[in-house]
């Protein structure tokens, strides 16, 4: 071989060296990037686990907390407050009534016509629309001015048939937001949750405002009750079936009332009514304990929320918060790797990935995933390989499994309060033998994530009974209450006429 041939071959060995060197080092900078998301996603892992140990824990401190919050004003994170509700409707109820709610993201008009009899439930014209994003931040004044006008619409369409006796139209106004009340059909806002900042409404009565507006717009309404929207679900669910003494919301939001006998609400000493009870609204979604399994992705999203130190347990099991738990954690990986491709300025947007959006991911059952792809499409990060799809996937499945876990210990937290856990609750001194007589228990439950997202009510409902064990769970039913909220507070208003 010539001198020149020696010298190409060995320029074309250090070539096809340095080409596989480079290659290599690709190979082993790409194996780390993805070790560095395998790591954050172990742990994201370890840092939402909720073995049922930690879970009976926080069933406990959801039932110490309720006692705290019924024993004196402040007592604790857990509102516990009254609703002056005390009878439920029995289903005997009846005449014409409408209901007007105000939740997270939707709100709802109906009317409901009741014949005397539980199977004479006429649930007419449901009106479902969402809240316009402005409505959220503006004033009291433009928020029941749009209030009245939508009712004065639904009542416009109806003609005069449903009305043609020419009485008041009776209305219940459902309005998700903690209330403080002084009867069943007034009560000031406490504090605005779930995004809505209308600070000048704080404090103000809630049922005046919406009667003041429709009076303003010459409309022929009462507002006959004020209700939380859990109240509302307590109230169908106990008209369809009166062992149903536990009503819980995962929308938006999330929140749970239940009834409670009186003599065990100690900070209203005295409290008289007839039926020796009242619905109590928990406003669990500011329930706190230490045995929550908190992530740096719930302490940054609660600090860069709009009421930060607020609804602790909202922001770990409600539609609003779930997306942007799981955003948060893929931004992450996008920044310490570039699996994601290049960055995208919408991941980095609060609320950019929404909970329903999750749910979608969750679910996508193409073997290609490309819903996945899809809705990663929407945030600006494409052409991501399976594997990445199926790792945000597993992301998804682990900040819904904790959720939904979550939701069930707090669940089984007010079963234990009212001594329905088959453990005779925290202050018992009950038999063994009483125990043992469990009785039924209905839990009626509404709002989106659950009616939506099937992987949340699965885990929830696999939760409950590895809490509560196989024999006691048998006896506690969870039904669902579709406008629950809505058709509930009609109910309610229904039954106070009767
Ligand atoms: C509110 C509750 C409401 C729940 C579900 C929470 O943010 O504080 O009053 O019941 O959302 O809508």
């Amino acid at each position: 071989m010539g001198k020149v041939a020696v010298a190409f071959a060995a320029a074309a060995v250090v070539a096809a060296c340095s080409v596989a060197a480079v290659m290599v080092r690709r190979r082993v900078k790409s194996r780390r990037k993805w070790r560095t998301v395998v790591e954050i996603l172990k742990e994201l892992e370890e840092g939402c686990d909720t073995p049922v140990g930690r879970l009976r824990q926080v069933v406990d401190a959801m039932a110490v907390e309720m006692h705290a919050g019924l024993a004196s004003e402040g007592g604790s994170k857990l509102k516990m407050l009254l609703t002056f509700v005390h009878e439920l409707p029995k289903g005997t109820e009846k005449g014409t009534y409408y209901a007007l709610h105000l939740g997270g993201t939707y709100f709802r008009i109906l009317r409901v016509h009741l014949g005397g009899e539980r199977s004479y439930l006429d649930v007419q014209d449901v009106e479902r629309h969402p809240i316009p994003s402005h409505l959220m931040n503006s004033t009291s004044e433009v928020l029941f001015n749009f209030l009245a006008f939508s009712l004065e619409r639904f009542i416009e369409k109806e003609g005069n048939g449903s009305n043609s006796q020419g009485v008041k139209r009776e209305l219940a106004f459902t309005f998700s937001f903690p209330v403080k009340h002084s009867s069943i059909s007034s009560g000031v806002l406490i504090k605005w949750t779930k995004g809505f900042e209308i600070s000048e409404m704080v404090g103000k009565d809630i049922a005046e405002c919406l009667q003041v507006a429709l009076n303003r717009r010459g409309l022929d309404m009462h507002v006959a009750v004020l209700v939380n929207d859990t109240v509302g679900v307590l109230s169908l669910g106990y008209y369809h079936d009166p062992d149903t003494v536990v009503a819980v919301v995962f929308g938006t939001g999330s929140n749970a009332c239940y009834l409670e006998r009186t003599d065990a609400i100690i900070k209203s000493q005295g409290l008289l009514t007839t039926s020796g009870s009242m619905v109590v609204n928990m406003e669990w979604g500011n329930f706190w304990s230490s045995h929550l399994p908190r992530t740096s992705y719930d302490i940054d999203l609660d600090a860069e929320s709009s009421n930060p130190n607020d609804m602790g347990f909202e922001k770990m099991i409600s539609g609003m918060y779930l997306g942007d738990i799981v955003r948060r954690v893929i931004l992450r990986m996008s920044q310490e790797s570039d699996i994601f491709g290049p960055s995208s300025s919408l991941l980095s947007e609060p609320y950019a990935l929404r909970t329903n959006s999750v749910s979608a991911m969750h679910e996508d059952d193409t073997p290609e995933l490309q819903e996945v792809a899809r809705i990663l499409k929407d945030l600006g990060v494409s052409e991501v390989p399976l594997k990445v799809r199926k790792l945000v996937v597993k992301v998804c499945d682990v900040v819904t499994r904790r959720a939904g876990r979550l939701a069930a210990a707090g669940i089984a937290g007010i079963l234990k309060k009212i001594g329905r856990d088959g453990s005779g609750g925290i202050t018992s001194g009950r038999s063994r033998s009483e125990i043992q007589m469990q009785k039924r228990t209905v839990v009626a439950v509404e709002g989106g994530l659950y009616m939506n997202y099937t992987m949340f009510r699965e885990y929830m409902e696999e939760a409950l009974v590895e809490i509560l064990g196989e024999e006691v769970s048998q006896y506690v039913v969870v039904k669902a209450m579709e406008d629950g909220s809505s058709i509930g507070s009609a109910l309610l208003v229904a039954s106070l006429q009767s």
